[in-house]
């Protein structure tokens, strides 16, 4: 949701800011500020909107240098509580103007703690959740009874790591929240530190040489350092230009996770794109070949990247839950094909923020696989703790070395898609699918339920894919055609069938967040029992046809299912395999991909959908990489 940067080092800590807030921008883009410690004195800016906004309000200040100092922090909003005003954008500080906190998440228990601190004489200028944690600070610095408002604020610091006065007192605060934040807090009189704290929500540290970041994640400090270290669960880091000390909310030291981040600054940068889901787009042969390389050891077994579960645990899964949200839960539907196919483990796909809601039969033979790019998705984390709490088996697959899911499961697979910035996932849903599939051989080969030679042979097959996916991005022109043509439409249906279904479902939901339009996803068999009332003359409907030579029948089917809709007026614009003839007659467009096995054609179904969505969005004047009202990771329930 929010993107956060905090700094402490030698370069100027508004410029660290501020480069750091556009690669998190795409987090939140309702509003931006910052904050600054320097030359004895606390200085903050904000506004409502993009970043630019922000960096117009610093250019057009008298001074040179507006915001003088070395330690500082940045955040860029996705409004929870209170709209996108100046007034609430971020940071937040006290009574005394010498506290700035920055906030991702939300704080449950707000409303108690406002109405306590209001109780004591506090003034609160926004209608934030944030703003509390400011004035809990004051008063807990402060070393007084609730509600004294200090008049020597800060005692001197100790020299002891950890034990800073304002770590102490994040710590003591913390304690208090209830809900979801990541945290990061400033003091006019503390310049040697940033102190940051978690729960359920991102934070990781970048380590440089003499200069340390906290920050949302590594994209924002990765221009300074690939070093990075991972912060657990209600935990505060005091980072200082030596170093960062961890310790948890009672005080003790912990030790952290040190990675190296395996991608670098250029990654995340638009490459001579205009948008990064162009880039992003294209970038999918790659991403699809990354993430299924080196998947099979030398003896030909399936290989994940951690793995704390046993062969026999794995042999003992008698049920298989997916979670996910939006596009990751697409990729889920997918899965369940493949899965229940090759294992005959039944299957079920839920979207994350439904399943500990509804009291999921769920015991340690269940295998819960949970897919997110972010690894941040609070929906989704909130499942997998249920889901190990009733005893389950967590697998992830995620795109995020470092964030919190993996973290929180039994066995990972990553996919290695490098960074995705566009709001709407391209590359990484290719990903994902691709893990899923791999995920569902890895089953089958260790429950013995197809041969170790089956099991390499789809795993080659698999791999021979992003070849079949730069032919057809080379082939979409036409595609980008008909979206230009068609950006007056009012709406869009997508049909498909078996594995085209999810793919149908995920074009709706790519031309609903990129185009604002209305757009349905629907199993074409279902049309006629309701939706077909829809069909009105000259409505485009595009249809994701299964290959002739999988399923028997089904392909017959849907020939029928366009004949059905085109009859009532429909434009049919109609995705279908080289060769496939059958379909020529009903097709007013007909938009030809590479073949592939049934159970894979997703990986190449799925990209004409993508360049619809984004060259009809485009062709109405919107931005495909930040879309209205959304954020790239979600961190609140
Ligand atoms: C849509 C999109 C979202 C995400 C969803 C889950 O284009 O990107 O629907 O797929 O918010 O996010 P992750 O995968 O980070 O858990």
């Amino acid at each position: 949701m929010c993107g956060i940067i905090g700094y402490v080092g030698d370069q100027s800590a508004l410029d660290v800011a501020l480069n750091g807030l556009r690669r998190l921008e795409y987090r939140g883009y309702d509003s931006s500020g910052v904050a600054v410690v320097g030359a004895g004195a606390l200085r903050t800016a904000r506004r409502a909107g993009k970043l630019a906004n922000l960096e117009k309000l610093l250019s057009e200040g008298p001074e040179m240098n507006p915001m003088p100092g070395t330690t500082g922090m940045g955040h860029t909003r996705w409004a929870t509580h209170g709209g996108p005003t100046d007034v609430n954008a971020h940071p937040h500080t006290d009574c005394t103007g010498a506290i700035a906190v920055i906030h991702n998440g939300i704080i449950e228990n707000f409303a108690a703690l406002r109405a306590e601190l209001e109780g004591v004489g506090h003034e609160l200028a926004s209608e934030t959740d944030t703003e509390v944690v400011a004035h809990l600070l004051e008063i807990e610095l402060a070393g007084a009874e609730a509600g004294v408002v200090p008049e020597q604020p800060v005692a001197p610091p100790r020299a002891a790591a950890g034990a800073h006065p304002l770590t102490g007192a994040l710590r003591r605060v913390c304690r208090r929240l209830e809900g979801a934040f990541t945290l990061v807090v400033l003091h006019r009189d503390y310049p040697e530190v940033v102190v940051g704290a978690r729960r359920n929500s991102p934070l990781v540290v970048g380590l440089g040489q003499g200069e340390a970041f906290l920050a949302s994640d590594v994209s924002a400090f990765i221009a300074h350092t690939r070093e990075a270290l991972e912060i657990g669960q209600d935990q505060v880091v005091e980072a200082r230009r030596d170093g960062v000390t961890v310790t948890d909310f009672d005080g003790e030291i912990v030790e952290g996770r040190r990675y190296h981040v395996d991608w670098d600054a250029s990654a995340a940068e638009k490459g001579g794109y205009p948008y990064f889901m162009l880039k992003e787009i294209n970038e999918q042969p790659t991403a699809l070949a990354d993430t299924l390389r080196g998947r099979l050891s030398a003896d030909g077994a399936i290989v994940l990247d951690e793995e704390r579960l046993s062969a026999q645990d794995f042999r003992d899964v008698d049920k298989v839950f997916i979670v996910a949200c939006g596009t990751a839960y697409h990729a889920g539907l997918i899965a369940k094909y493949a899965v229940e196919h090759w294992t005959r483990l039944p299957c079920e796909v839920e979207m994350a923020s439904e399943f500990r809601y509804r009291d999921p039969v769920l015991d340690r033979s269940t295998l819960v696989i949970a897919i997110s790019q972010s690894g941040e998705t609070l929906d989704t984390l909130m499942a997998v703790k249920h889901a190990r709490e009733q005893k389950a088996r967590v697998l992830a697959i995620c795109n995020t070395n470092g964030s919190t899911i993996p973290r929180e499961s039994d066995a990972v697979l990553y996919t290695r898609c490098g960074p995705e910035v566009g709001v709407a996932s391209t590359k990484t849903f290719l990903g994902q699918v691709a893990a899923c599939l791999l995920v569902g051989l890895y089953l089958a080969q260790v429950r013995g339920v197809l041969y170790g030679d089956e099991v390499a042979a789809y795993v080659e097959r698999l791999q021979r894919t992003p070849e079949l996916v730069e032919r057809t991005l080379a082939r979409l022109e036409p595609m980008r055609e008909l979206a230009r043509s068609l950006a007056g439409a009012k709406a869009v249906l997508f049909l498909g069938r078996h594995v085209g279904y999810p793919v149908a479902l995920e074009g709706a939901l790519k031309l609903k967040e990129l185009a604002y339009m209305h757009a349905e996803g629907f199993p074409a068999g279902e049309l006629k029992h309701g939706p077909i009332a829809l069909i009105e003359p000259g409505l485009p409907v595009l249809v994701i046809v299964p290959s002739p030579r999988g399923r028997a029948n089904l392909h017959g089917k849907i020939v029928s299912n366009i004949q059905e809709v085109r009859a009532r007026g429909a434009r049919t614009i109609v995705i279908a395999e080289d060769g496939d003839v059958a379909v020529e007659p009903y097709a007013d467009h007909l938009i030809r991909v590479p073949a592939t096995a049934s159970l894979f054609a997703p990986l190449v179904t799925t990209l004409p959908l993508q360049v619809f969505a984004c060259e009809l969005a485009l062709a109405r004047g919107l931005d495909v990489d930040q879309p209205r009202n959304l954020a790239k990771s979600v961190t609140v329930e």
